[in-house]
């Protein structure tokens, strides 16, 4: 069963499996599906049911995505779980998650295309074909959408906000656990991260950038701090909605796992 640690916490061999089982999954095709199911996910929702975003299914949704991701990566090496990024504390461009490493550092000036690290385009393993723009090779900006990140009292005053998430569960103004989780709101948390990274984090394409994969994680783990005091329920609407996902409704597109099958997230994988 994987174990998720904080990123900071790895060693550099554990640092050096983790990006090589990522390039693989590159390689292989695996990565770019991934990065498809975000887009396509991304798409439907600014249709019809909002399933993967702005809706209570933003958490298990996102889970299921992860475990997606986690399983390929152990197929190729077994040793290798997700790490997780707690940008309350790792929160400047020099943090060393961004070491050349690991996941490479902030986008030059003007284009703001990445050129340190094992995803940057020059190395030729990182070229983006799942894209909704012309430019093939990864791009950050760190500080221009957002100057800072999302800090530790703010999250904290997130983690007492209860229900979960409330009726009409797709609106933007309900102040629910997950709707501050996400976003919407004050303080913003999950969206704001994405936009101080920038770049294509900002993008439906946006787990192009592989820090998407940890930041999803650390809030993977905040849904899990959030459950543990919780004695109520864990996850709504638990039933009769037409318009959002029920806690015993399937998840699309993999419809194997309800949001009920993913509360329990020690089932698939802990956190350290
Ligand atoms: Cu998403
Ligand atoms: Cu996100």
């Amino acid at each position: 069963m994987p174990v998720r640690r904080n990123a900071t916490t790895l060693t550099a061999q554990e640092r050096t499996a983790f990006v090589a089982a990522v390039l693989e999954l590159k390689r292989s095709g695996g990565y770019d599906m991934l990065v498809k199911i975000h887009l396509d996910r991304m798409t439907a929702d600014s249709g019809g049911q909002r399933v993967g975003h702005q809706s209570p299914s933003f958490l298990p949704w996102h889970r299921r995505y992860l475990l997606d991701f986690e399983r390929r990566l152990q197929a190729i090496d077994p040793t290798v779980a997700v790490p997780y990024w707690n940008w309350t504390i790792d929160r400047t461009p020099t943090a060393p998650l961004w070491n050349a490493d690991f996941l490479g550092g902030d986008g030059r000036a003007g284009d703001r295309r990445v050129l340190t690290g094992p995803f940057a385009y020059s190395t030729g393993n990182w070229p983006l074909t799942i894209r909704v723009d012309s430019r093939p090779y990864l791009v950050r900006a760190m500080g221009l959408e957002a100057p800072t990140l999302p800090t530790a009292a703010q999250l904290a005053t997130v983690l007492t906000r209860t229900p979960y998430d409330t009726t009409p569960w797709t609106d933007r103004s309900t102040l629910g656990f997950r709707t501050a989780l996400e976003g919407f709101g004050t303080p913003n948390l999950h969206n704001l991260v994405h936009l101080w990274v920038g770049g294509h984090m900002l993008q439906s394409v946006a787990p192009n950038d592989p820090v998407f994969f940890l930041h999803h994680a650390f809030i993977d783990k905040c849904w899990s701090d959030w459950c543990i005091p919780q004695t109520g329920d864990r996850y709504l609407p638990t039933g009769n909605t037409t318009n959002v996902i029920d806690s015993t409704e399937p998840l699309p597109p993999w419809n194997d796992m309800t949001p009920a099958d993913l509360i329990d997230h020690t089932l698939h994988y802990s956190y350290e």
